[in-house]
This record gives C-alpha cells, sequence and structure tokens, in this order.
C-alpha cells in the first residue's frame, strides 16, 4: 500500500462569507485520501503569506481563485506526484523552494496550504489514526507534548470592527469559561450566555444582526458598553464571573489606528499610543480580562512593550497581526517581550510545517498559545483537531453558532468523548 502522492485535485468552492476559496484532495497510490479547505480573513495583517485572488472583475467581484486552483493542479501536483505523503516535511519544503518567494506570493498561500493540510489529512487517514493522534506525532518530533487535556473555547458572542455590521470600534467581545472546566460545560456555558445576550439585545431593542464569525452586531454607543451587555448576561446566567467565566477581548487595533494615535466612540479625541495603553490598562483593570488580543497596532513595537511589562501577567496579550504566524516576527516578539500569547492561524503562513515550527517556538519561550480560524471560514474541522494535537491553552472558532463554526466545537466535542470519556 503505498503512500506515495498519486494525484492532487484542487477545485473553487465557497466560504462562509460566500467567496470562493481553494479545496484540495490529495490522493495516494494506496486509495486513501484527505480533503482540505482553506480559510480567509477580513481583517488581514500586513504581515501574513500572501492569499492568491483572480482580481478578474467578471467572477466574483474579483475574489475567484482560479489562479491558486490553477497552480495546486498544473505546478505542484505534477511536483509532488510520486513523492511519499508521509514526509510532510520535505512535502512542505517542496512546496515552499517551488514558490521562491519569502510570503508564497507568487503560488498564493492559498493553494499551498490546502495541499499541505489535506497531505496531512491522507496520511492520517493511510494510518487509520485520527487526526489529531497524527499532528501530535509530527509536533513531538519538535516538542515532546502528551495530549492531557482538551483546549478551553474562547467564544467570540459580539462582533465589531470589520466584522460586525454595527458600529463598534473592537472587533470581538468573548466570554471564556475558566480552564478548569470541561471543553463540553465550556461550550454549553457559551451557549447558553449567547441566548442569554440575545434576549437581552431584543428586549433593549438594541437592533442587531449577526456578524462574519457568528456573534451578534449590535449598534451600541460605546465599546464598553458592549462589555457591559456581556456582564448583563453574566449576572442572569448561573455562572459567576471571575470564577466559572471571564472576559476576553480581541480590539484589533491595526483598524483604527491613525496616523497620531487611535480613535475609538468611548473617547471623545483620538488618544496618543501612549494614553492608548493607559486606556487598556484601566479597561482591564475594570472587567479583569482574561484574554486581550491585538491591543496596539501590528508596528507599534514600543506600547506592546509597555503594556505587557504592565499586565502581561495578569492578562495573555496575545499577538496576532503582530506576529502573523511567522518565525521571524514571533522571534522579534520573544526578544522585545512584547506579548504573553500567541494567535495562530495556518493560513497566515501557508504551511503545516512552518505552522507546527512557530507553535513549537512560541511554547518553548513560554507563551501562551491559541489555535485560531479565520473570519471566513468553511466546515473543515482540520484545525480542531490541530489544537488539541498541539496542546494549544485555547482554541478560538468565533461564536458556538453557525455551520462552519459548530462544526469545529463538535469535532472537539467527539475528540472529547475520544480521549476523555465523561
Ligand atoms: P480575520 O479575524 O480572520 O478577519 O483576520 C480574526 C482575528 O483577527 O483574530
Ligand atoms: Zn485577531
Amino acid at each position: 500500500m503505498s503512500t506515495n502522492i498519486y494525484a492532487i485535485i484542487a477545485r473553487e468552492i465557497l466560504d462562509s462569507r460566500g467567496n470562493p476559496t481553494v479545496e484540495t484532495m490529495v490522493v495516494f497510490e494506496s486509495g486513501y485520501r484527505g480533503i482540505a479547505a482553506v480559510p480567509a480573513g477580513a481583517s488581514i495583517g500586513t504581515y501574513e503569506a500572501v492569499e492568491l485572488r483572480d482580481k478578474d472583475d467578471k467572477r466574483y467581484r474579483g475574489m475567484g481563485v482560479l489562479k491558486a486552483v490553477n497552480n495546486v493542479n498544473t505546478v505542484i501536483g505534477p511536483k509532488l506526484r510520486g513523492m511519499d505523503g508521509l514526509n510532510q516535511g520535505v512535502i512542505d519544503t517542496t512546496m515552499i523552494q517551488l514558490d521562491g518567494t519569502p510570503n508564497k506570493a507568487k503560488l498564493g498561500a492559498n493553494a499551498i496550504l490546502s495541499v499541505s493540510l489535506a497531505t496531512a489529512a491522507a496520511a492520517s487517514a493511510q494510518q487509520r489514526a485520527p487526526l489529531y493522534n497524527y499532528l501530535n506525532a509530527l509536533f513531538n518530533t519538535l516538542l515532546p507534548t502528551p495530549i492531557k487535556r482538551m483546549p478551553t473555547p474562547t467564544l467570540n458572542l459580539i462582533n465589531g470592527g470589520k466584522h460586525g455590521a454595527g458600529n463598534l470600534d473592537f472587533q470581538e467581545f468573548h466570554v471564556v469559561p475558566a480552564t478548569n472546566k470541561s471543553y463540553h460545560v465550556g461550550l454549553q456555558m457559551g451557549v447558553e450566555l449567547d441566548h442569554i445576550l440575545n434576549d437581552i439585545l431584543v428586549y433593549r431593542n438594541a437592533v442587531h444582526s449577526v456578524g462574519d464569525e457568528g456573534g451578534f452586531a449590535p449598534n451600541l454607543f460605546t465599546n464598553s458598553e458592549a462589555f457591559g451587555l456581556i456582564m448583563d448576561a453574566i449576572k442572569q446566567s448561573p455562572y459567576t464571573f471571575g470564577v466559572d467565566i471571564f472576559l476576553g477581548l480581541d480590539v484589533a487595533a491595526s483598524h483604527f489606528k491613525t496616523q497620531g494615535g487611535y480613535r475609538i466612540k468611548d473617547k471623545p479625541q483620538e488618544l496618543s499610543p501612549k494614553d492608548f495603553v493607559k486606556y487598556l490598562i484601566e479597561l482591564n483593570r475594570q472587567y479583569r480580562l482574561l484574554l486581550l488580543e491585538d491591543p496596539l497596532d501590528e508596528d507599534d513595537w514600543e506600547g506592546w512593550r509597555e503594556l505587557t511589562a504592565q499586565i502581561g501577567k495578569d492578562v495573555l496579550v496575545i499577538a496576532d497581526d503582530l506576529v502573523a504566524t511567522n518565525a521571524a516576527r514571533l522571534d522579534q516578539a520573544i526578544a522585545q517581550k512584547a506579548c504573553s500569547a500567541v494567535l495562530l492561524k495556518p493560513n497566515q503562513i501557508g504551511t503545516l510545517s512552518e505552522y507546527l515550527q512557530v507553535v513549537a517556538k512560541a511554547k518553548k519561550a513560554g507563551l501562551a498559545t491559541i489555535v485560531s480560524h479565520r473570519s471566513a471560514e468553511t466546515n473543515d474541522t482540520f484545525i480542531a483537531d490541530l489544537g488539541v494535537a498541539v496542546q494549544a491553552d485555547y482554541v478560538k472558532f468565533g461564536a458556538p453558532v453557525r455551520g462552519e463554526r459548530v462544526a469545529k466545537y463538535n469535532r472537539l466535542l467527539q475528540i472529547e468523548a475520544e480521549l476523555f470519556p465523561q
């Protein structure tokens, strides 16, 4: 039963925003196969690997991915054919060399990642092992990591910024179950709070729609009002704030950074970078945040250092756009003590091997890790297995509603039942 690659077939499918994305099937000579689909971001960091779009206005308003699909079918596929699909490192290195650019701009990170992930999926099928086991074995070669626990979900209940049709500056308002809760209990808490929050928004007549990640997108006066509503929901629930449940925030600050500082609707004037750091410290004092992601602009290294020095022990200061799952950026963040945690998205870097290297580097540096989706997802559940495989502290898959989000939460329920039966 040869594990050599027999065929690689890519096609264009739709993501949860209705935009085209790449789905690829890798078939081994043995007949075992794996399929993977690539997600897409809206608040894309400057330092991410390049997502190749056709920019042909006649199709999907320029968002088509036929060039990336074609790169898989006619460039990557023929090159990898006959190579051993169990050798993930060689497969990924071959694609990196074939692309030849530092940010995968030639073939597209979407093209390359789809092949990288589908190869791993086929390999785990071939070995008749659950995907999380196969990925854990790969990760163990970098950093021995026995699977001891399920990651804790962080649930995005209110969507603002680039993800919400409402008027909030901050991108994501989360509830985070205490890490001592088992996974399914934490998930249940998140769902119950989501539904209570819905009732509160209806009662308040706060007209809302639903944002890209399944959270509510209400029209509110300030960002802190959004926290106020979540606190109300917690009060109406059986759970105790600060014991059972905590708050988290993805500020996604790069998107409201101005020339001179930061402008948010909670303050009448633009805040200087120094004053914005003070504002964040005060916000943390008020809401005792557990997670604080992208509190500052992706190039505001001084602000990141200052904030992490002041509150990085009490709250996980999470680098998303700052590091962009990039090893060189992570080295810089570690050297500068710019964050206490890192968000890890496979399509920011473009191959599974590089992704696992970045996770291992973060863990060795003592940073907390969060395996994350993108705002536009498919029903692919690869990242659920990945979160378990690398023993991420948290997983971030959006609100606990909508098919493309619950697909991943449900996959974790399956894994929990397999590994930690009650
Ligand atoms: P994105 O948002 O997928 O639109 O980049 C997710 C995030 O910022 O964490
Ligand atoms: Zn983010």
